[in-house]
């Protein structure tokens, strides 16, 4: 019998609780896989009152008895890695035997963070997390990337981490008159990180396939949200890598066909990080009340969240690029409290209306969102005016709700 392979991915700008989702879910896998991203994610769980931010492993590595691969998909940072396997050491948990890394993963080095954070300074437009994301990622679609398997060949790494840091200190030179550190000392640094998590290799697409037929069940942990997808997102207001199913497709080798539960987790409200067009932002009380209760501040750079009512127009249209096929919606316990709740049901633009939303930025930055109000309710699937709520998204959108999410700790609860 074939296993069943399961996607759980960020519908909005990222933050929605993905790591929760996925830590309450623990029965329903063996494996789970980080396709996309790097240390920019933050997947914030809790085990009890210990708060634990994993950035770069899958959070299937808090469970001990799971495996955890970090695909090609992503951009490692080797630092970040040796900290966070650390910080996993001190509670017990031992990544050794369980984590694995395709070689064929890009590598981010100090002078992609360096780029990262000048870059942003310099147009101040992105908001980016400054964790060298963007230029890792250009690196490799240039072909000039290092794979982090090459570096078992110590001669044959040296060269091509010449070749670009090469590059990276000429336009890190002649964009912003500084140099990069010299090429031998960043080189040793790196080599040495490799040699401390150079166990952990594997061909990932072989390891998948081998898993796949022993029916181990695979979890594919998304990072971010749907609305950051390179491609398909708010762009350039996004991140760089594939946040949505297609993304998995890409780096892990899987079938597309054996995809079949794809979870869509989303806020009861929508919140971003950094700039870019958010029509339901609320700049006033509503927004400062919703960052507060919510606790809206980023898991990995701490900045406020920009914090607003939910979005129809923008979650239908993740739900159609990533192909979700079931709904979970968490912090219902935030909204508690407000006499009403409002929900953007369509858009207006140029004296039109319309329900999905415009394909550019530039135009979701002009539309105005029309809003339908409820009932206020509490965090209770037997309040009468949540199941109003949650009716009316169900509908909206023609998509399942399976679970919700009303507190800060580990449960989740199954939707009947
Ligand atoms: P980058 O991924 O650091 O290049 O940042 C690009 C955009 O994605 C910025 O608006 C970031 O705030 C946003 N972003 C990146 N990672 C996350 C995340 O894990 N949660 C929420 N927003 C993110
Ligand atoms: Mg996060």
């Amino acid at each position: 019998m074939e296993t069943e392979l399961i996607a759980i991915l960020g519908l909005q700008w990222g933050d929605e609780g993905k790591g929760k989702v996925i830590n309450a879910l623990k029965n329903e896998y063996e494996i789970g896989v980080r396709f996309q991203g790097g240390a920019n994610a933050g997947h914030t769980v809790y085990k009890g009152e210990d708060k634990i931010i994993l950035h770069q492993i899958p959070s299937a590595i808090l469970c001990t008895e799971k495996e955890a691969l970090i695909t090609c998909g992503c951009v490692l940072d080797l630092e970040a890695l040796i900290n966070e396997i650390e910080e996993l050491k001190k509670r017990n948990i031992n990544p050794e035997g369980r984590l694995f890394i395709d070689e064929r993963t890009p590598l981010v080095f100090d002078f992609h963070k360096e780029e990262d954070v000048l870059e942003n300074e310099k147009k101040g437009k992105i908001g980016t997390t400054g964790k060298g994301i963007g230029p890792a990622y250009r690196d490799l679609i240039d072909r000039k990337q290092i794979k982090i398997g090459e570096f078992k060949n110590k001669d044959f790494a040296y060269r091509k981490f010449k070749n670009l840091w090469n590059w990276a200190s000429e336009v890190i030179g002649s964009r912003f008159g500084r140099p990069v550190k010299p090429l031998d000392e960043v080189f040793e640094k790196h080599f040495s990180l490799f040699e401390k998590i150079k166990d952990f290799l594997t061909d990932g697409i072989i390891f998948l396939k081998e898993k796949e037929k022993q029916g181990k069940r695979i979890l594919f942990e998304g990072a971010q949200g749907a609305l950051l997808d390179i491609l398909l997102g708010t762009y350039p207001y996004v991140t760089s890598s594939h946040t949505i199913t297609g993304g998995i497709l890409l780096s892990t080798g899987v079938p597309p066909w054996r995809i079949r539960r794809i979870i869509g987790v989303m806020k009861c409200y929508t919140t971003r990080v950094g700039e870019g067009p958010f029509p339901t932002e609320e700049k006033s009380e509503i927004g400062e009340i919703l960052r507060e209760k919510g606790q809206e501040f980023g898991a990995t750079t701490g900045r406020p969240r920009r914090c607003g009512w939910l979005d129809l127009p923008l979650l239908k249209y993740a739900i159609r690029i990533t192909g979700t096929t079931e709904l979970v919606i968490t912090k219902l316990d935030v909204l508690s409290g407000f006499k009403k709740v409002k929900v953007c049901t369509e858009y207006e633009l140029e004296g039109r209306k319309i329900e999905f939303p415009p394909a550019l930025s530039d135009e979701l930055y002009r539309v105005k969102p029309v809003y339908k109000e409820f009932e206020g309710f509490e965090p209770d699937e037997k309040d009468k005016n949540l199941r109003k709520f949650l009716d009316f998204i169900e509908k909206e959108t023609g998509t399942k709700i399976t679970y919700i999410s009303a507190s800060k700790g580990e449960e989740i609860k199954k939707v009947s």
